[in-house]
């Protein structure tokens, strides 16, 4: 039986909990669904920063060419960046090739409490089948961290985590002990993921990022699948999982000779 331990927010956990444990970092509205479509569109790897003078400290002289400055606060581009935090910001024309310091509000932070992890992987909308397969592969109990809103609870997240647990067990036969939250957030799923375009519509920080001129992301990040992959840390950067060719190959089914 997997035990899975759920989070609506960073603040209900920390670094010592979620050491060594494997754990999952959802952040649907953008942060999860940009790292996850750099990564996919060729980007080397995501290094997570907290701060944003963190992010210019470590940025070096390779700076503009080789590496670049993503993230948002309040929404918006960081001044001195060069990505915000639109996943259409990342398209393989800016990102293949290039190390990305990244610094957002809420996932930022999730993933920072994730440091001491055995496995953190990034999941969103957008990934949550390919995080299901490599979950269902793991041995051990689950940490769900939902990146949330200012430290509040955030509807897209919890209705991800939802979707996350639901088919871990429907779909993948998973035996999940689910703690009351996790039980929550299966329900949230089943009411509020019918229409994932609505819901994020509807959702508080979705009407903030419409209202700052950011509609167009709701629609990116209410994509489901669209991304076979599965953002990992390690060490202290992010990478993939697996390349997408891989995946791809690994799906192709050889007669048993
Ligand atoms: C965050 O990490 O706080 C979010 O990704 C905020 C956003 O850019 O929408």
């Amino acid at each position: 039986m997997m035990r899975v331990s759920l989070y609506f927010t960073p603040h209900q956990t920390d670094e010592f909990a979620l050491r060594n444990q494997i754990v999952v970092v959802i952040d649907v509205l953008r942060a999860g669904t940009s790292i996850t479509t750099a990564l996919s569109n060729g980007a080397k790897e995501i290094i997570p920063v907290t701060t944003v003078e963190r992010a210019v400290k470590i940025s070096g002289s390779l700076f503009g060419d080789y590496i670049l400055r993503g993230g948002e606060r309040n929404g918006k581009m960081i001044e001195g960046f060069n990505l915000g935090n639109s996943p259409a910001d990342y398209s393989e024309e800016k990102v293949r090739g290039k190390a990305i310091i990244y610094s957002s509000t809420n996932g930022s932070r999730a993933i920072d409490k994730a440091r001491y992890a055995r496995e953190m992987v990034v999941c969103a909308f957008v990934n949550i089948s390919a995080v299901v397969e490599f979950l269902a592969g793991q041995q051990g109990d689950i940490h769900v961290v939902c990146a949330g809103n200012n430290g509040t609870f955030s509807m897209e997240d919890s209705v991800c985590a939802g979707m996350l647990l639901h088919k871990m067990a429907e779909d993948r036969g998973v035996d999940i002990s689910f703690s009351d939250a996790g039980l929550a957030t299966v329900a949230l799923f089943k009411s509020f993921g019918r229409s994932i375009p609505k819901m994020l519509k509807n959702s508080e920080h979705g009407r903030f990022l419409a209202q700052i001129g950011f509609a167009a992301d709701l629609e990116a990040c209410s994509s489901v699948d669209t991304l076979a992959v599965v953002p990992q840390l390690v060490g202290n950067v992010i990478k993939l999982k697996r390349e997408p060719e891989k995946q791809k190959a690994a799906k192709v089914n050889v007669p048993i000779q």
